[in-house]
């Protein structure tokens, strides 16, 4: 490209808040100056989402700019469509669709001049006339004089969520974002015997020292060689021995108990935890998941060999009280899968959810926008997916989710993590994106996944929750079609993804990172297409929506996905509000 690469040109198009289509992209190289035909468009009022039919406009109308190629300049009858200009004019200023000509359908045939070259444009709209328009000329792409402001549309069903709760707008408060943990440039596994040791060693002191500091355990906790020692001695109900370890193949019996082995440093013993129908425990029904780290309490049977667990134990989570931000009363909005790129993203879902970005009060409190991974529907990543794929390159992915991202009104930051479709490793923990991805975007925070941050002061765990997948096969309470339980369970164990070999890859950290140390304020996922947003024992469950339509994998499995719902949160009262955009 002559006078200006890729880089430069997408730069360009977002410095004038404007998109342009692939086949304007491709044939914009075929003229002397690219940038040129570009400030053009600036300088004729050209906004919107722009194709080769703009591009042909502006190549007659910017001079002394030719172009290399045999680009069609001729300008044909319907070639120009209105209803995209107006959808982008609706979009920056969304007060003025009243006042843009191309929403008044009324040039049927209509000759408009614009920089003395004449253009015959036909808006052939199935649209009555209206005479007092007929004089209009010039001026149809966008008008010369803004235009008063129409009422915003208030968004109804938002009883918890009151905009008198927020005495400031983002735009008025500083950004407080502050990292706790992010694997980003600090992973410094080689995937060795070692490493996977040294892990799954750091997961078992971390959740140990949790079950222990609950105070719950009826006796001292002995490891699991000394009790096998002393195995005899820890026989009959009153001779309770207690011990901490990873689990190892959790099943259950024919007759409905659940077994398992139990695993420490020093060595490993098979427990029975027994069905019995008058009291039943939810965890027999439920199941373990492999790896998990546990505390029992129980007696050894009479011949040593198997373990009695009386009772089950993980780190104690009782009701929390959830830290807010008195200082900056602003929100923070959550969303996932994006899946720019695929065919079914939702791109006129978008473009309303960007329109209500700039008119509804309620937007004007969030300063936060957290997106979970799969913002892109990556390359790649399932046999076939090349015929589901809208943009088969997946730079252009980034460049055209930057592109809408660009959109949003310029309060807003955005922070961004990757997720299983994304263009780095899928062992997790994973690093962000790389930086000559990250280039393309304004005003975004590229973070690892998972992430653990905090925005003023109020804690933020963000995974993008590809272990969910695990927690669906290894528990008998954990669906697809609720997929928040998934959460509680992770909660509960105090782990994002215990499970080793199964369908999420793991990067043996020499410290197991996907501990869940701290218990947030707020917990995110995504991944699974479902939307929920609930309280679990004082965290703010959000289950992120996607922006993806059902797939054809989905609709085979009959997966009903709930797309384009924006959750948002007040981070002075944590209260929520869930707005649909579909
Ligand atoms: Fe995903």
């Amino acid at each position: 490209m002559v006078g200006a690469n890729r880089a430069e040109i997408l730069r360009q198009c977002r410095k004038q808040g404007i998109l342009i289509t692939r086949s304007f992209f491709d044939n914009l190289a075929g003229f002397e100056d690219p940038m040129a035909i570009l400030r053009g468009a600036q300088e004729f009022n050209i906004s919107g989402v722009l194709d080769q039919n703009h591009l042909q406009l502006l190549a007659k109308l910017v001079p002394n700019n030719n172009s290399l190629t045999a680009v069609n300049a001729t300008i044909e009858p319907t070639e120009i469509a209105p209803a995209t200009i107006v959808s982008k004019a609706e979009l920056q200023m969304p007060d003025i669709t009243e006042k843009v000509t191309f929403s008044q359908p009324t040039l049927n045939a209509q000759e408009v001049e614009i920089n003395h070259s004449p253009v015959k444009i036909n808006a052939s709209l199935n649209v009555e006339p209206n005479p007092a328009r007929k004089e209009i000329r010039a001026r149809t792409i966008a008008p010369m004089v803004k235009p008063e402001p129409l009422a915003p549309h208030i968004l109804k069903g938002l009883q918890n969520y009151d905009i008198g709760d927020f005495p400031m707008i983002a735009s008025d408060v500083d950004i407080d974002l502050e990292i706790h943990f992010d694997i980003t440039g600090n992973s410094v596994t080689e995937g060795k015997m070692n490493d996977i040791n040294s892990c799954f060693s750091s997961r078992l002191d971390k959740i140990r020292k949790m079950i222990v500091a609950g105070g719950e355990m009826p006796s001292r906790v002995t490891n699991i060689n000394q009790l096998l020692a002393d195995r005899h001695a820890f026989t009959g109900r009153e001779n309770i021995a207690c011990a901490i370890g990873l689990v190892n193949e959790p099943r259950n019996t024919k007759k409905g108990h659940l077994i398992f082995e139990l695993e420490d440093n020093t060595g490993a013993t098979t427990c029975l935890l027994r069905k019995d129908d008058d009291d039943p425990n939810p965890i027999i029904s439920h199941g373990l998941m492999p790896d998990d780290v546990i505390g029992v309490a129980g007696t050894f049977s009479n011949t040593g060999d198997l373990f009695y667990v009386n009772d089950l134990f993980f780190p104690p989570l009782k009701r929390r009280k959830r830290k807010n931000s008195p200082d900056a009363q602003v929100s923070v909005a959550f969303l996932s899968d994006i899946h720019v790129g695929s065919k079914t993203f939702l791109e006129a879902q978008w473009q309303k959810m960007v329109q209500w970005f700039h008119t509804d009060p309620l937007a004007k409190t969030i300063k936060y926008f957290v997106l979970s991974g799969d913002c892109v529907d990556g390359v790649g990543i399932y046999p076939g997916q090349d015929k589901e794929l809208s943009i088969p390159d997946l730079f252009n992915q980034y460049d055209e989710f930057a592109g809408l991202l660009h959109q949003l009104p310029d309060w807003v930051e955005c922070i961004m993590l990757p997720g299983n479709h994304d263009a780095v490793r899928p062992a997790e923990p994973q690093p962000a994106l790389e930086p000559d991805i990250q280039q393309s975007f304004n005003a975004t925070h590229f973070v690892g996944n998972p992430c653990d941050f905090s925005l003023h002061g109020v804690r933020i765990l963000s995974y993008h929750g590809k272990s969910i997948d695990d927690y669906v096969s290894g528990m008998r309470n954990v669906t697809y079609s609720n997929p928040v339980q998934a959460m509680r369970e992770m909660m509960q164990r105090r782990h994002l993804a215990p499970q080793w070999g199964g369908k999420t890859p793991l990067s043996p950290e020499p410290e197991d990172n996907l501990v869940i140390n701290t218990v947030p304020d707020i917990f995110v996922t995504g991944h699974v297409h479902g939307h929920a947003c609930v309280d679990y024992k004082g965290t703010t469950l959000v289950c992120s929506s996607t922006w993806q339509d059902q797939t054809s994998y989905q609709r085979m499995l009959g997966f009903q996905p709930k797309p384009c719902i924006l959750t948002v949160v007040n981070l002075g009262t944590h209260m929520t509000a869930n707005i649909p955009f579909a």
